[in-house]
C-alpha cells in the first residue's frame, strides 16, 4: 500500500559566513541531502532549507580586517558556499541568510513573545572590555595566565594545561588578543533567556523519542546538574539585530541563528506559495527535522525547543545529530593537509566519490566518521565502479551494436528481478532510519548477485555463438534492468550518476517506485562511462594542495589581528639558544613538560612548556631550542617557570622550533 504523502521540512545547520566549506561540514550536508532526495523520490512533499549564519563578532572583525562591510563579506561567502554545495549535489530548495528581513521580523516576534511570557530577565554583569577597540571581549578574545596553575597564554574560558574552567576576568594579567592591550572590567546590563523555567518541559521533550539515545542521555546529565539562564544579548558594536526594547544591545548570534531556519522557510513560502503556518503552528501535523553536528546539541535541544514552545510555535519532530569527520584516524589538520576545503577537493576528485564514501559509513548514531583515504579509493573503485557501473558497461555495448539499442521483452532471470524489486521496502526503511551504511550494504549485495549471475551466463560468450541472438538480447536487457534498479536505489546517494544513467537509458528522472517495473521494448541511448576509477595520485595531489590553504574561521576566532611591534619593542626580548638537558612529564598536567635547560649561563634554567602533545620526554633531551630568557619568572602550581620555549603550533600539534646544530647554548637570537 502506498504511504500517505507526508509534508516534511528539513534543515542542515547554517554554516558561518566567514570561512570556507570543508569536508567536515560536507558530512552533514551530504547526509541531509541524501535523506531529502530519498523522501522526494518516494513522492513525499519534502522541503530542504538552509542559510548563511551571518551575524556575530567574528564576522564583524573579519570584515574590518579585510576593509569591507560585513554585508559585503557575507554576500561573498554566501555565494562561495552556494557554489560548493551545488558542486557536491547538495540541493537546497532555498538558501537564505540570517541577515535578512524575514529573520529580523521572526527574531523580534519570538523574542517579544518570550518576553511577554516572562522568560526574559535583565541582569547587570561584569565583563572584560578592550578600551582601545571599544569592545566587550568574548572569552576567545582574552588570553592570560590560568588562575589555577599559572600556565601562560590561556584563553578566557578554560586552561589547556590543567583543564580548569573559569571566567575570563579571573585570568591573571589578561590581554585582549584584538589589540594587545590590557582589558578593564566593566559593567553591562544583559538580557537572559530564563532557561531554568523550562526544566520540566525539557525533561519531557528530550525523552519523547525525538532524540537519539546518546543525545538524550547527555542532555539528561545536563538537566540533572541544573540549567543556567542563557545570555542572549551583546553590546554594540555587534553585527546583528538590535533588540527592540534594548537600544544598543544586539541579539547574540545564537539567538537568531536557529530562527534562520524559519526565516529561510518563510522566504521559500513567499516564493512558492507554500503555507508557513501549516508547518510551524503549534500541533502542526507536518514534520520538521534538523540535522546537526554533535558540537551544537545544547543550542538545538535545550534553548531552541524552549524558545519555540514559549513563543507558541511547534517544536521539531526530531533533531538528528552526527559525529565529526576525522581523516586517516586523526582530527582534520592544516599541517597534515587534511583540512580539505570543498573547493580543493573539487579540483581533484569527483564529488560523488565522497557522497558514496560518507554514505557507506553513516548510520543513525552519533559516531565520528573516519575518512580513510586508502579505504576511500578502494571502496569507491570496488563498489561503484567495479560492481555497479560494470554491469551496464558489460551489457550496453551489445544492445547498441547488435540490437540498435532495443531492449527485449524477455526477462532472462525473473527470480533475480523479483528479488531486486522486493528489496525496495527494506532498503527504504534503512534510508528512512538514516542507516545509510546498511542500505548500501544491501544494495551492494544485490549488485554482487547480479554480477555472479552475469559471470555465470557469460553474455560475451553467447555473443560469439551463432543463432543465440535472442538469448544475448535477453541477457543484456535483463542485466541493464538490474543495473537500472540498483541506480534507483542509489539515486539519493549519487544523483549525478543516476542522472547520467537515466539519460543513457532514455528515461525520465527515476522515482523510487520505478524499481517495481522493468524497461521492455524500449530503445536506449549510447552508453557513456558513468564513473571513472579514483586514482590515489589524485588523492595525494589533493592533500598536497590542502597544505597550502588556511584553516577555517569559527564564530569566535579572530583573524591575524596581532598588533604591530616596533624594533624597540623587539630588542626588549632576550631570546637565547639553550640545550634541553632534562625533560620530564608533569604529574596532573596533560600538556606540560618540565624542561631543564642549559642556556650558557652555567646555571640550569627550569621552564614548563605545553608541548607534551607531540613529544615524549626522551625525544627532547639533547635538543637545542630557543628560550625567551627575560620573561618574568612565574610561579606555577608545579614550580617556578623561568622563561618560555618557542614553538609553532595549531590545536594539538605544537612543534619545537629548530636551531642549527652549529649554534651553542647562550647565543643570542636576533
Ligand atoms: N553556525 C553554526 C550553526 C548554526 S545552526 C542554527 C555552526 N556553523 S559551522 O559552520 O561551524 O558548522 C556547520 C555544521 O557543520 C555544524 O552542524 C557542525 O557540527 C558541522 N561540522 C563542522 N565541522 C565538522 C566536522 N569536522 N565534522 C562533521 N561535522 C562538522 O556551527
Ligand atoms: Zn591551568
Amino acid at each position: 500500500m502506498p504511504t500517505p504523502r507526508r509534508d516534511i521540512l528539513v534543515t542542515s545547520a547554517l554554516p558561518y559566513a566567514n570561512g570556507q566549506i570543508h569536508l567536515g561540514h560536507l558530512l552533514e550536508y551530504i547526509q541531509t541531502d541524501i535523506w531529502v532526495r530519498f523522501q522526494k523520490s518516494r513522492g513525499h512533499n519534502c522541503t530542504y532549507v538552509c542559510a548563511s549564519d551571518a551575524h556575530g563578532t567574528a564576522i564583524m572583525l573579519k570584515a574590518q580586517n579585510e576593509g569591507i562591510t560585513p554585508e559585503a563579506l557575507i554576500e561573498q561567502v554566501k555565494a562561495e558556499h552556494e557554489r560548493d554545495f551545488a558542486a557536491f549535489g547538495v540541493n537546497f530548495d532555498h538558501f537564505h541568510s540570517t541577515h535578512s528581513e524575514e529573520n529580523r521580523v521572526l527574531s523580534e516576534l519570538i523574542y517579544e513573545r518570550c518576553r511577554d511570557n516572562g522568560a526574559i530577565k535583565r541582569t547587570t554583569i561584569q565583563q572584560l572590555f578592550d578600551t582601545e577597540k571599544g569592545l566587550f571581549l568574548a572569552d576567545r578574545y582574552v588570553k592570560g595566565e590560568c588562575p589555577k596553575c599559572g600556565a601562560l597564554d590561556q584563553y578566557g574560558d578554560n586552561c589547556e594545561s590543567c583543564s580548569a574552567t573559569y571566567e575570563a576576568y579571573e585570568l591573571k594579567n589578561p590581554i585582549s588578543t584584538l589589540s594587545g592591550s590590557a582589558p578593564v572590567l566593566k559593567d553591562s546590563e544583559h538580557l537572559f533567556f530564563d532557561l531554568p523555567q523550562f526544566q520540566d518541559f525539557l525533561k519531557d521533550w528530550t525523552t519523547s523519542g525525538r532524540l537519539q539515545p546518546q543525545v538524550a542521555n547527555k542532555l539528561a546529565e545536563w538537566l540533572d546538574s541544573g540549567l543556567m539562564p542563557w545570555d542572549i544579548s551583546r553590546d554594540a558594536p555587534y553585527f546583528g539585530f538590535e533588540i527592540p526594547d534594548a537600544p544598543g544591545k544586539y541579539f547574540y548570534v545564537w539567538l537568531d541563528a536557529p530562527i534562520g531556519y524559519l526565516a529561510s522557510f518563510k522566504a521559500h513560502c513567499d516564493n512558492t506559495g507554500m503555507d508557513f503556518e501549516h508547518y510551524w503552528k503549534k500541533d502542526s501535523q507536518a514534520e520538521v527535522y534538523h540535522f546537526i553536528g554533535k558540537d551544537i546539541v545544547n543550542f538545538h535541544c535545550l534553548f531552541w525547543p524552549s524558545m519555540l514552545s514559549c513563543a507558541d510555535f511547534r517544536t521539531p519532530s526530531a533533531v538528528n545529530v552526527h559525529g565529526f569527520v576525522t581523516v586517516n584516524g586523526a582530527k582534520m589538520s592544516k599541517s597534515r593537509g587534511t583540512f580539505i576545503q570543498a573547493s580543493t577537493y573539487l579540483a581533484h576528485l569527483n564529488p560523488e566519490y565522497l557522497r558514496y564514501y560518507y554514505a557507506s559509513k553513516l548510520n543513525s548514531r552519533v559516531e565520528d566518521t573516519d575518512l580513510n583515504l586508502e579505504d576511500f579509493v578502494q571502496k569507491v573503485n570496488s563498489d561503484m565502479v567495479g560492481k555497479v557501473v560494470n554491469i551496464a558497461s558489460r551489457s550496453a555495448g551489445f544492445i547498441s551494436k547488435r540490437f540498435d539499442g532495443q531492449l527485449s521483452e524477455t526477462d532472462a532471470n525473473p527470480e533475480l528481478s523479483a528479488q531486486f524489486a522486493a528489496a525496495s521496502d527494506s532498503i527504504a526503511a534503512l534510508y528512512e532510519a538514516r542507516e545509510f551504511s546498511a542500505a548500501l550494504r544491501e544494495i551492494m549485495a544485490l549488485a554482487d548477485d547480479a554480477n555472479a549471475w552475469i559471470a555465470e551466463v557469460q553474455p560475451w560468450v553467447v555473443a560469439k555463438q551463432e543463432g543465440q541472438e535472442q538469448q544475448l538480447q535477453a541477457l543484456c536487457s535483463t542485466a541493464l534492468n538490474l543495473f537500472r534498479t540498483l541506480v534507483i536505489y542509489l539515486q539519493p546517494v549519487v544523483p549525478a550518476l543516476a542522472a547520467s544513467a537515466s539519460d543513457f537509458l532514455k528515461v525520465p528522472e527515476f522515482k523510487w517506485d520505478d524499481a517495481q517495473t522493468r524497461l521492455t521494448s524500449h530503445t536506449i541511448g549510447q552508453f557513456k562511462p558513468l564513473m571513472q576509477r579514483v586514482e590515489m595520485d589524485s588523492v595525494n595531489a589533493m592533500i598536497e594542495a590542502g597544505k597550502q590553504v588556511t584553516a577555517p574561521a569559527t564564530a569566535e576566532t579572530a583573524q591575524d589581528s596581532t598588533p604591530e611591534c616596533t624594533i624597540d619593542d623587539f630588542v626588549k626580548i632576550d631570546m637565547r639558544v639553550a640545550r634541553i638537558d632534562q625533560c620530564e612529564q608533569v604529574e596532573g598536567a596533560k600538556k606540560l613538560l618540565k624542561l631543564t635547560l642549559d642556556d650558557g649561563s652555567g646555571k640550569p634554567r627550569t621552564v614548563f612548556s605545553g608541548i607534551r602533545g607531540i613529544y615524549e620526554p626522551d625525544q627532547l633531551v639533547g635538543r637545542l631550542c630557543i628560550v625567551l630568557a627575560n620573561l618574568k619568572p612565574r610561579k606555577m602550581k608545579f614550580g617556578l617557570s623561568e622563561g618560555m620555549v618557542l614553538a609553532a603550533g595549531e590545536d594539538q600539534d605544537v612543534f619545537l622550533l629548530d636551531v642549527d646544530s652549529q649554534a651553542e647554548p647562550g647565543m643570542r637570537v636576533s
